[in-house]
């Protein structure tokens, strides 16, 4: 197993949610931070935090879904602690509700922050990776990349692009000394976007605790793990079975009230107020 003190990483969406999580977990694998996100002051406030576990933890406050914030973000990391071995792609958004409620400048974010910032993000980093033949990107997808899902469709797809992209890589760059996994999680209790839901997750998937994605990090990151999924549900099931036969998982899932729960989350969405 590689130990990871003293090496530096980017954590993207780090203001809140399963960032701040992943970040704690590497920092106190003695890991040093760039934290990113749009948001200044919570970044702050977990730098601080983390700074006193005895890593180096910066900040800087850039949009992902901009080009020239992700240039900062590589400009900053590279000048403050550079240069960086690990790039976890964290940032991400969804949008629960009905496609055709759905505004197409929320499409087009969706994509932009969950597909094109990881990739680019990646882009800019990996010739210096390659260079020194030493790197890891760890992209965090989502079980939902793994089929379709009503009132979720648009996320699913593009976690289902980050995932392909994300494997397609780490084949593309076997024996060069620089990897990527990609790490998958389910519902996550307690923290981050489904925990604002105040429900309870659907039992196929089931409820992990955010710790869990911090620890499927390290692993990741450790002991060279393509990818990890991170549900207590009998999700490898479901995926052996939709491989085999998709109408059939699709008709489970929709027996088993699955589709069911994704209509009241969209409802629960419209009925709140703007
Ligand atoms: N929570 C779950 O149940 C769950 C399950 C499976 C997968 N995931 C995945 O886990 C990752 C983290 O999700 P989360 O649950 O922690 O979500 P979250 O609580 O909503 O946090 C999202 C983070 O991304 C940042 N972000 C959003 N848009 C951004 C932008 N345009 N530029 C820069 N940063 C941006 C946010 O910070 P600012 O708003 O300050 O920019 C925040 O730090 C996502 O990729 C998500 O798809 C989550």
């Amino acid at each position: 197993m590689k130990s990871l003190k003293g090496k530096t990483a980017i954590v993207t969406g780090a203001s809140r949610g399963l960032g701040v999580v992943i970040a704690e977990a590497l920092a106190r694998e003695g890991v040093n931070l760039i934290l990113t996100a749009r948001s200044e002051a919570p970044l702050r406030e977990v730098a601080a935090r983390l700074s006193r576990l005895g890593v180096d933890a910066r900040v800087v406050a850039a949009d992902v879904a901009d080009a020239r914030g992700r240039e900062q973000i590589i400009a900053a990391a590279r000048d403050e602690l550079g240069p960086i071995d690990i790039l976890v792609n964290n940032a991400g958004i969804e949008a629960i509700g009905r496609y055709e409620a759905t505004d197409p400048e929320t499409i087009e974010k969706l994509v932009l922050v969950n597909v094109v910032a990881p990739m680019l993000l990646t882009r800019a980093l990996l010739p210096e990776m390659l260079a020194r033949r030493s790197g890891q990107i760890v992209t965090i997808s989502s079980l939902a990349a793994k089929k379709g899902l009503p009132y979720n469709s648009v996320y699913a797809a593009t976690k289902a692009a980050a995932t392909s992209w994300a494997w397609g890589l780490r084949e593309e760059l076997h024996g060069t000394g620089v990897r990527s996994s990609v790490i998958s999680p389910g519902f996550i209790s307690d923290s981050g976007m489904f925990s604002e839901y105040d429900t309870k997750a659907h039992w196929v998937a089931g409820e992990s605790k955010p710790e869990s994605v911090g620890e499927a990090v390290v692993a990741a990151l450790t002991r060279d793990k393509a990818e990890l999924i991170v549900s207590p549900g009998p999700i490898k099931l479901m995926l052996l079975l939709d491989a085999m036969s998709p109408s059939l998982t699709s008709w489970f899932f929709r027996r088993i009230g699955l589709y069911q729960f994704y209509r009241k989350l969209a409802e629960l969405v419209e009925a709140r107020p703007d």
